[in-house]
């Protein structure tokens, strides 16, 4: 069962799982990373990307070896334009044996959706403040937790993994700083509804590591350590050094998105979720394991880029055609 009533909050980091290359500090030897592209890349998107091209691409990550991608989003038409397509996404690409394909599921009716296009996996998603809560999914938090209750129920029923996001953990676009307190209270419900795996999001990319320090033991206190996945933003600069501090203590799971595309349309200023190529540099470097092909996931980069008709953040991608 995913909620470790032994939390490992007190070891972060077990011995079967250190880097032996770091001489620095205990660090973990392999990490998950959840590839966000496919959903929280291309939502921000001005441009509807072609179903066609989503699909390559999101095969093209799937060759890149990752365990999760996270695909697309079971949401309302109305509220995500550029993601209306996910049946079809979901019908076309290419399932590889090793990755776990997951997507957004806001209320019932997204369940079902999921449960019809094959999901094995789905996230819920609220947030640690109400007036982004109200923006993103139109309801309170309270009342977020009360919609997720029967997605969840029946998310068990088929066997269907459900993480719980925890959006603006870090910061709020409307509220501005957001109190540790309010994002364990969100945790709290997660976690009482039964979710499998918690994450936590910098919507907004304003995350230092300080605050990653605090909300780590507060998490982990609540859902084990390998069942907590944080979701960085790198719209100030600050995502690496986020991880970096994670990773000390203990933490397995990130998010990010090839080539560092992204945002979320109800964050204004979210540009550039944390880009997987300067994520996996900065692992490997350290010796940390991922399973993904760092070169294959700038072909995917290069692939979407063309599709969008731009060139991508991500530092790593820019210095690797660079020098290409
Ligand atoms: N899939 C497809 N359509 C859906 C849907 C879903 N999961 N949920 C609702 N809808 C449709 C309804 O059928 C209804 O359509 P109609 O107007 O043609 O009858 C319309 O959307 C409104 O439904 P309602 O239940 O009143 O929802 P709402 O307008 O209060 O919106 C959410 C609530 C949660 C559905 C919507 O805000 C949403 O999908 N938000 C997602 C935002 C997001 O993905 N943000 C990025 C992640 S950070
Ligand atoms: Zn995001």
């Amino acid at each position: 069962m995913a909620r470790d009533s032994a939390s490992p909050a007190s070891n972060p980091a077990s011995a079967s799982n250190l880097a032996s290359a770091s001489p620095l500090r205990r660090l973990p030897a392999h990490v998950t990373v959840v590839e966000v592209g496919p959903r929280d890349g291309l939502q921000n998107e001005k441009g509807v990307v072609p179903t066609a091209e989503k699909i390559r691409y999101i095969d093209l990550l799937s060759a890149a070896g990752f365990a999760v991608i996270e695909a697309t989003s079971f949401v309302s038409p109305k509220a995500i334009p550029q993601l209306t397509d996910a049946a079809e996404v979901m019908a076309g690409i290419q399932r590889r044996s090793g990755t776990r394909y997951t997507a957004l599921v806001p209320n019932a009716k997204g369940m079902e959706r999921a449960i019809a296009a094959n999901l094995r996996e789905v996230a819920v998603f609220t947030a640690a403040s109400e007036t982004f809560v109200r923006h993103n999914i139109n309801s309170t938090i309270a009342e977020s937790i009360e919609r997720f209750r029967p997605v969840v129920a029946l998310a068990h029923e088929h066997g269907i993994r459900v993480r719980g996001y925890i959006s603006t953990a870090f910061g709020c676009p409307y509220e501005g700083a957001v109190a540790p307190e309010a994002v364990a209270r969100v945790a709290d419900e997660l976690v009482a509804l039964g979710v499998d795996d918690l994450a936590l999001g910098d919507t907004i990319g304003v995350a230092t590591p300080n605050q990653v320090a605090t909300l780590v033991p507060l998490m982990t206190e609540r859902m084990a350590l390998d069942h907590l996945g944080l979701h960085f933003h790198d719209t100030r600069g600050t995502a690496l050094a986020n991880v970096l501090t994670a990773l000390e203590l203990g933490v397995t799971t990130f998010d990010s998105s090839a080539g560092g595309l992204g945002g979320c349309p109800y964050a204004p200023g979210a540009s550039g979720n944390l880009a997987t190529e300067d994520l996996l540099y900065m692992l490997h470097g350290m010796g940390i394991q991922t399973g993904v092909d760092l070169n294959a996931v700038v072909r995917a980069s290069q692939f979407i880029a063309g599709a969008l008709g731009r060139m991508p953040t991500s530092r790593y991608l820019q210095a690797a055609l660079a020098t290409a």
